[in-house]
């Protein structure tokens, strides 16, 4: 009996040191969800309540226009637009305000600014057709209009010394090392790849160009006449090439496309479904291998505006880009992707249309694209 009280009392110790335990575990497990909430509810405001505001999208709806825009290309004063019923003005009205897709500025509570430029404390900004604003470069009725991360208009910008080099069939042994030489310089480049090459050489190269700044483009997956194939099979060729680069570029396949070859059609372009490229300058790197004659193909009569040709596959292009890199920065040159190089030309780029280059030459011939053809 004696024994038996002991037992039971050395179990009620026990469970009673236990039940210390855990509460001052759950105390402290309190405190800290505590400490995080507020911290949270200090920090949120200044996130700009992104979450919350999803479903207020302030576009639902077709654009009721209070009073027009200047003109219709947007490249006048901006217009006035009626709020849908359904969406709340988050932040001080008048005032900047923030939603999923962008910034935008509200005049009272159901009225915005859109499709135009507008001057708001002595900054100019510029509004596109659903009342967001414009960052970076952007084409405005065929002209090309600089905006700084904070939308306001930069006229200093200059898109007079640009050009586009693009490297076809990688990525390779060697684009690693021509990344470095792109970095090196702040220079930024238009990667068009074939999905075969991914999978051989991994996708080092393509996260690094997702992460530093550089277009990516589809080349197909492993190179075919494209004019020779099904339609299905050309689809198939582009959907392969999208998967590898979505694995390596935050789930997003190529934003442009390169036929082989540059063998094209209006079927092909349909199908590609994204702004396609052809080139100005055809450096013949792949023919030649030779990297004396591949600086030569690019410095003897460079022109802004011009898209030139590599192919980032081979040793003697990425030893003769740690020449022809430097040397047009020297000249004064701007180094740019593809979709930088359209929007600064004040070209609007449109899917299933190819683009031959944005040189000075280019426009006087009107050979900017085959949009007319
Ligand atoms: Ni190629």
């Amino acid at each position: 009996m004696k024994r038996e009280t002991l037992k039971h009392r050395r179990r009620r110790l026990r469970r009673e040191k236990l039940i210390r335990n855990c509460t001052r575990i759950a105390v402290c497990v309190i405190a800290a969800l505590g400490l995080i909430a507020l911290g949270w509810n200090l920090v949120a405001p200044h996130l700009g309540n992104r979450a919350e505001q999803a479903g207020t999208q302030k576009q639902d709806g077709p654009i009721v226009e209070v009073q027009a825009a200047e003109t219709e290309d947007g490249s006048g004063t901006a217009g006035i637009a009626q709020l849908a019923e359904t969406t709340t003005v988050p932040y001080e009205v008048p005032g900047w305000q923030y939603d999923n897709t962008g910034w935008w500025y509200a005049l009272s509570n159901s009225t915005y600014y859109q499709n135009g430029f507008a001057v708001i404390d002595d900054k100019t900004y510029h509004f596109d057709q659903s009342g967001y604003i414009s960052t970076g470069w952007t084409p405005i009725g065929g002209k090309g209009y600089y905006f700084d991360e904070n939308g306001v208009y930069d006229p200093e910008r200059n898109a007079s010394m640009m050009i586009a080099m693009t490297f076809d069939d990688g990525p390779g042994n060697y684009t690693c090392d021509l990344l470095d030489v792109l970095k090196q310089y702040g220079a930024k480049a238009t990667f068009f790849l074939q999905g075969v090459n991914i999978e051989q050489y991994g996708g080092e190269a393509v996260s690094r160009m997702s992460a530093e700044g550089h277009l990516i483009g589809n080349h197909s997956y492993d190179h075919p006449n494209m004019l020779k194939l099904s339609a299905e099979d050309a689809a198939a060729q582009f959907q392969r090439t999208d998967n590898l680069i979505a694995q390596y570029n935050n789930g997003v396949g190529a934003a442009v496309v390169r036929f082989p070859y540059g063998n094209k059609s209006k079927e092909l372009e349909q199908i590609a479904a994204r702004p396609c490229f052809m080139w100005d300058v055809d450096t013949l790197d792949w023919e030649s291998k030779n990297v004396q004659s591949n600086i030569q193909a690019v410095l003897d009569g460079v022109e802004p505006g011009q898209i030139i040709l590599m192919h980032d596959i081979y040793q003697s292009t990425v030893e003769a880009c740690k020449t022809i890199i430097p040397e047009l920065i020297n000249r004064g040159y701007e180094l740019v992707t593809l979709e930088t190089l359209a929007a600064a030309n004040g070209v609007e780029l449109q899917n299933g249309v190819t683009y031959y280059g944005f040189s000075a030459a280019d426009f006087a011939a009107g050979n900017i694209s085959d949009a007319e053809e």
